[in-house]
């Protein structure tokens, strides 16, 4: 063979190669309105970065007339681009090359990517949309998911692990995003489940569609599996680019700071007047981060999920922060099994990756009822308490209003290690809420009131139970200011140290920035241990 025909054969193979499953299941895919593997990959990584690996991969199946269908590639493609100049390694799955399903060979590719990105400390994403295990391989499929679990396994708290759901993805293949840190998923066009529709009817008779049954909106919403949930391919490939801008490359870097013209000490006067001057009164916490934050700018994670506590990323000075925040207006900020597991996730995110942690605390306790308590509200609760304790990166805390009972001790209270306790003068800090401490505290008070008044009753009147709720009611309202002016404020607290200072709300941003700066070097590590046993 001459050198001129040698070129021609590597560029034959290429072809076939970019030429996938073919134009016809191209065009399908776009009506569908979904982009292709090469196209998503494009439009993922910085513009002609991406350098293709196994790209002549080919299946070793010989099965059901396999042997005559063999596509370079195999249906997935696997190298490494950058984003934002930063490495990051890609595995896209081909839904044009046997539905994107999985055989030996493929899952082989993915996992030297994966190896490879543990390696060199680099994040590593996948787009996945595929029928899942290709059924001509039989058990070797189910082999290379085993494989790859345990991959994403052993590379969790090494590097980001991100997943894309694009379309289909079904089966014990959802475990693989599952064990990844965060799950983005399209509108409509994605979905994931263990069993489809069809055999939950023959199993259950239950009917339900498939976008009900796992869509993205289902899982942003109701389950939580997904963290975040995009229109399109593009828009949800751009917010994989934006939320690597808030990660480091891997568990041994800082994240990336981005410089800012938001002045550190830009003092916000509508922090001041941000609490409502009744307890009871809710207000948006969100808007408490934006105007502490650089640039009032937050990428809000699990967004539609328990929104009873607000989790994400910002920027304070140019250093990336994660941030929880209970949110007074949903559920009043109660903390439920759905709230402590996702905070207590992100937590551990953060935790393990070197992202400074702000905890904005305004919590009226658990939630109480039997639901939850059924639920294992004891359990998940716990989840979130563990992962506070256990982090060690920079922990800071501001406490605006209430901070309730063990709710007060969970979201990253001094005795938990927290760096920097802060509090606003209209912080609440007391074991409950004033009404509920007084029925407990001041009961033989109030049944004294009750027989009191009672024994002075005008003769000529009926003593009727309306008036003893009336009776009732007047004490328990002036114990219950008894006990606000008592304990409903941040005082004890910080005469104890368990609140390093009361601040003006206005001066939160400075105070954090600083404390940021003086923590730049902390080192601080949890005993020797195999790992820790946190209450799933
Ligand atoms: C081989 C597959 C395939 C698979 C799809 N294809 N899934 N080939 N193995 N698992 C092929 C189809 O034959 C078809 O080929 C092409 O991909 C497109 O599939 P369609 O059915 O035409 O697409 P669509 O109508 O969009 O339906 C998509 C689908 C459906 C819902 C994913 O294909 C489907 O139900 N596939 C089987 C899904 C499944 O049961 N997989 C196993 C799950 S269990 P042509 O040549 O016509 O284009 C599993 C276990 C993992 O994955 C365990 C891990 C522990």
């Amino acid at each position: 063979m001459t050198v001129q025909a040698k070129l021609l054969e590597l560029e034959r193979r290429n072809a076939l190669a970019e030429e996938g499953g073919g134009e016809a299941r191209r065009e399908r895919q776009h009506r569908e309105g979904k982009l292709s593997a090469r196209e998503r990959i494009e439009l993922l990584l910085d513009q002609g970065s991406f350098e293709e690996m196994d790209r002549l991969v080919t299946h070793r199946c010989t099965d059901f007339g396999m042997d005559a269908q063999k596509i370079p590639g195999d249906g997935f493609i696997t190298g490494y681009g950058r984003i934002h100049g930063r490495v990051v390694f890609v595995s896209a799955q081909d839904f044009t090359v046997f539905g994107g399903s999985l055989s030996e060979t493929n899952a082989a590719k993915i996992i030297k990517v994966m190896e490879m990105a543990m390696r060199v400390g680099a994040p590593i994403i996948g787009l996945n949309d595929s029928g899942g295990a290709r059924i001509q391989e039989g058990v070797v499929s189910l082999a290379g998911y085993a494989e790859i679990f345990l991959r994403n396994t052993q590379a969790s708290g090494v590097i980001p692990q991100i997943s894309a759901i694009m379309g289909p993805c079904a089966g014990g293949a959802v475990y693989s995003p599952a064990i990844t840190d965060f799950i983005l998923m399209v509108d409509q066009t994605a979905y994931m489940f263990v069993t489809g529709p069809d055999v939950i009817k023959t199993v259950t008779h239950e009917e339900v569609t498939k976008d009900a049954l796992g869509g993205a909106t289902t899982h942003n919403e109701v389950s939580g599996v997904a963290h975040m949930m995009a229109r399109d391919d593009a828009e949800c490939l751009a917010m994989i680019r934006e939320l690597l801008t808030f990660l480091p490359q891997n568990n041994l870097e800082d994240p990336p700071r981005k410089p800012t013209d938001d002045p550190m000490d830009r003092a916000d006067p509508e922090l001041d007047t941000l609490i409502p001057d009744q307890p009871t009164q809710a207000y948006d916490a969100k808007l408490a981060i934006q105007h502490i934050v650089d640039d009032g700018y937050f990428f809000e994670i699990h967004e539609r999920y328990a929104r009873n506590v607000v989790v994400g990323f910002a920027r304070m000075n140019g250093r990336p922060v994660g941030i929880v925040a209970n949110q007074p207006s949903v559920l009043a900020g109660v903390l439920d099994i759905n709230a402590s597991t996702k905070a207590a996730r992100f937590v551990r995110f953060c935790d393990a990756f070197n992202i400074p942690l702000i905890t904005l605390e305004d919590v009226p306790g658990f939630l109480p009822g039997t639901q939850q308590e059924h639920g294992g509200i004891i359990r998940h609760g716990a989840k979130l308490l563990y992962a506070y304790a256990e982090a060690t990166v920079p922990k800071l805390t501001v406490i605006m209003r209430k901070a309730y009972g063990g709710a007060y001790c969970v979201m990253s209270s001094k005795h938990l290690r927290t760096d920097l306790n802060l509090a606003w003068p209209t912080a609440e800090i007391a074991v409950m809420g004033a009404e509920a401490a007084v029925n407990v505290v001041y009961r033989r008070e109030m049944e004294e009131s009750v027989r009191q008044a009672q024994a002075v009753w005008p003769s000529g009147r009926a003593f009727t139970d309306k008036d003893k709720a009336k009776i009732l009611a007047d004490t328990r309202q002036e114990k219950a200011h008894e006990f606000r002016d008592r304990f409903a404020n941040p005082y004890i607290a910080a005469e104890r140290g368990y609140v390093d200072s009361v601040i003006r709300p206005s001066e939160t941003r400075l105070r954090l920035i600083r404390a940021l700066e003086m923590l730049d070097t902390k080192r601080e590590k949890n005993p020797p241990k195999k790992h820790g046993n946190i209450p799933l």
